[in-house]
């Protein structure tokens, strides 16, 4: 089988082209190196075709789609904070990016689409947490909006002309290799700071909750998706709520440092309570998170020792 990641270079499109190898399976990636790295892949750079190019460029789509029996369609702009400061740009690349390859894939081998879609901006503040797939969408970002339309074209295009699907929408992801200078993946930019001997900024009073669920178990989750027939939305969260100074403790404990803590005024477009049930991933795919945030969180810090 070949496989399409796009995103392959970004934090987790690299985890999961490493659990894709790891199987034997063919990989061709497709990145623009927006946020991604080449470093992301230099222990498996001479393991797959790499291809730097926009999703958005329908003649460098064509091509790339039609040798391939599979997509995974990681590559989105990914910040919230961003999506609300250029929501044109939010919806040029995750709305208008999707629509590019899957019209390309109308005319390609390609039998099977894994997208990957949000589960911690896609409900907004859902009433009862945590969130199932069939908890009313209801996003209060662009980022949410923009996600959400993909979920909805690539479910046109399954309806239209067959295309077989998964959706998945993961909780807060976290892990090796997460950008700490990003504005999203608050584990990384909190470790980060830590390093570097600078305080963390809090948005809002510490409290508002997020489900973090490790890297590693989002990549399997996306390969046991590709491997069923299963035309559905899975969340793909552990079920726990941790608040930001929860949060802040485990990582003392894992860091032995003590932080220093500045509160900021909250962020336009962050939710403050989400949590995902992922019963129907389980059902359906025989998945569940296998790594607790502590394991998760000293795997990460290793990996900021080893690398910063
Ligand atoms: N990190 C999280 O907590 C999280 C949670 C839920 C969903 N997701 C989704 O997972 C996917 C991967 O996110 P990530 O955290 O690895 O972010 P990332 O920024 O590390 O990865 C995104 C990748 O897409 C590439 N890309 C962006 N625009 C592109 C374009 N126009 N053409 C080609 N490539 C382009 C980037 O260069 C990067 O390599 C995204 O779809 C994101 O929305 C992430």
């Amino acid at each position: 089988m070949e496989f399409l990641v796009t995103g392959g270079a970004g934090f987790v499109g690299s985890h999961l082209i490493e659990a894709l190898l790891s199987e034997n399976h063919s990989v061709v990636c497709l990145d623009d190196f927006s946020t991604g790295k080449k470093k992301n892949l230099e222990t498996i750079r001479d393991k797959l075709e790499l291809v730097e190019g926009d999703i958005r460029d329908p003649t460098i789509v064509r091509e790339v789609v039609m040798n391939v029996d599979v997509v995974f369609h990681l590559a989105a702009q990914i910040s919230v904070s961003r999506s609300v400061r250029e929501p044109l740009l939010d919806a040029s690349v995750n709305i208008e990016g999707t629509i590019n390859l899957l019209e390309a894939i109308r005319n390609s081998p390609v039998k099977r689409f894994i997208y990957m879609s949000t589960g911690g901006a896609i409900y907004g503040e859902p009433k009862v947490i945590p969130a199932l797939e069939n908890t009313l969408e209801n996003p209060i970002s662009p980022y949410g909006l923009s996600k959400l339309v993909g979920e909805r074209y690539l479910q046109w295009y399954h309806k239209n002309y067959g295309l077989s699907y998964s959706i998945i929408r993961p909780a807060n992801i976290f892990g090796p290799r997460q950008d700490p200078l990003g504005e999203a993946g608050v584990i990384s930019i909190f470790l980060g700071r830590i390093k570097n001997n600078q305080p963390l900024d809090i948005f809002g009073d510490g409290t508002d909750t997020r489900d973090y669920v490790y890297v590693k178990d989002i990549a399997e989750v996306c390969i046991k998706a590709m491997k069923s027939t299963h035309n559905d939305i899975f969340n793909a969260g552990t079920g726990k709520q941790t608040n930001v100074l929860e949060l802040i403790r485990i990582i003392e404990n894992v860091t032995k440092h003590e932080t220093r803590k500045n509160f900021c005024a909250p962020r336009s477009g962050d939710v403050h309570h989400i949590s995902l049930d992922s019963k129907n991933a389980y059902d359906k795919l025989g998945w569940k998170p296998r790594t607790d945030i502590t394991t998760g969180i000293s795997n990460t810090w290793e990996w900021f020792v080893t690398n910063h």
